[in-house]
């Protein structure tokens, strides 16, 4: 039986594909900072002191590592901006320095990225894995994060970087930040409206996990997109129409979303268009690929 260790298990991403794995006959342990709630088995770990408690690599078949601190969690002072980069660089090199004492069982690494990595793009440009680095704060953090992620594949370990996009959940994350205004008669397209929003169904998205897992010939980085990436004001369309409201500002304007986010208005004013081509070469099936089945599956089942 296949032995995964999840790191920031408990988050939205963990919480779904550890259900996920365990209904396909995994054996999942998390690896967090603080005990978990019993569902399943769980170690700690205390990254500013780079220390993991032991036995919780042993038998361990694939890391899957999603640990990071929220990017929209909390403004981007200096302080946490610090935080956003370090808990995910000084996460990657402590795992790194566990498995280069002894890389025990483990097979492959299986790393969350983001789509950051690029930065934002204009109308027409379509970003490939192949794509240059952007060089705003995330694309920053994202190189740095996905450097230390790639020092695991020197340990002759089999590494896999999924640079996620916009996870769409009925449990949380931006669905549930960008449908409640909606849902109170004040949701409109932010800014200009014509950004690109390239987003998942979180069941997609812990579909490839779970083919990065099992797919030996994966490794390197896939963008874990759907193939459909659709501008803000589509997005913001589809919602009103599956919740049934009606979109009665025209937009929001972008310096009002800058005054009261600072920089990190730029993740909801600026866009990019991201292919999902490599996945599928690899094979992997997209059970959503139409924005309003997917917004169909996650709000309807409130
Ligand atoms: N959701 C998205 O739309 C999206 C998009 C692109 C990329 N990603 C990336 O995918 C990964 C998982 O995403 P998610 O949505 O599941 O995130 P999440 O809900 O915020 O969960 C991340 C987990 O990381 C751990 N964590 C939080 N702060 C930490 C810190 N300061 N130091 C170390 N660990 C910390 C927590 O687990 P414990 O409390 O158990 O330690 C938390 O449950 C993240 O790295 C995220 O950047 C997500």
């Amino acid at each position: 039986m296949t032995n995964i260790l999840i790191t920031g298990g408990s988050g939205l991403i963990g919480r779904r594909l550890t259900e996920i794995l365990l209904e396909r006959g995994y054996l999942v342990s998390h690896l967090g900072r603080t005990k978990g709630n019993g569902s399943v088995k769980s170690f700690i770990w205390d990254i500013d002191k780079q220390l993991v408690e032991s036995g919780s690599l042993e038998g361990i078949d694939v890391i899957v590592h999603l640990a990071g601190a929220g990017i929209a969690d909390a403004p981007w002072t200096m302080k946490r901006k610090r935080e956003i980069l370090e808990s995910r660089t000084n996460a990657t090199r402590l795992l790194y320095k566990e498995l280069k004492k002894d890389k025990r069982t483990i097979k492959a690494f299986i790393a969350a990225s983001a789509i950051g990595y690029y930065g934002f793009g204009t109308q027409d440009e379509i970003f490939t894995e192949e794509t240059k680095p952007g060089n705003d704060f995330l694309a920053t953090v994202t190189q740095r994060w996905e450097e230390e992620v790639d020092t695991i594949e020197s340990l002759g370990i089999r590494v896999v970087k999924i640079r996620t996009g916009i996870v769409l959940s009925e449990r949380g994350g931006a669905l549930e930040e960008i449908a409640r205004p909606v849902k109170y008669y004040v949701g409109a397209p932010l800014g200009t409206g014509n950004q690109y929003v390239s987003w998942i169904h979180i069941d997609d998205l812990c579909g490839i996990y779970c083919k990065a897992i099992a797919d030996l010939s994966m490794s390197g980085a896939y963008n874990g997109v759907s193939p459909t990436p659709i501008t803000n004001r589509e997005f913001t369309k589809a919602i009103a129409s599956t919740l049934h409201r009606p979109l009665l500002l025209p937009h929001i304007p972008g310096f009002v979303l800058k005054l009261i986010l600072g920089e990190m208005a730029n993740l909801v004013l600026q866009g990019s268009k991201i292919s999902a081509d490599k996945i599928s070469s690899a094979g992997y099936t997209f059970k959503y690929i139409d924005i309003r089945s997917a917004l169909s599956d996650l709000l309807e089942k409130e």
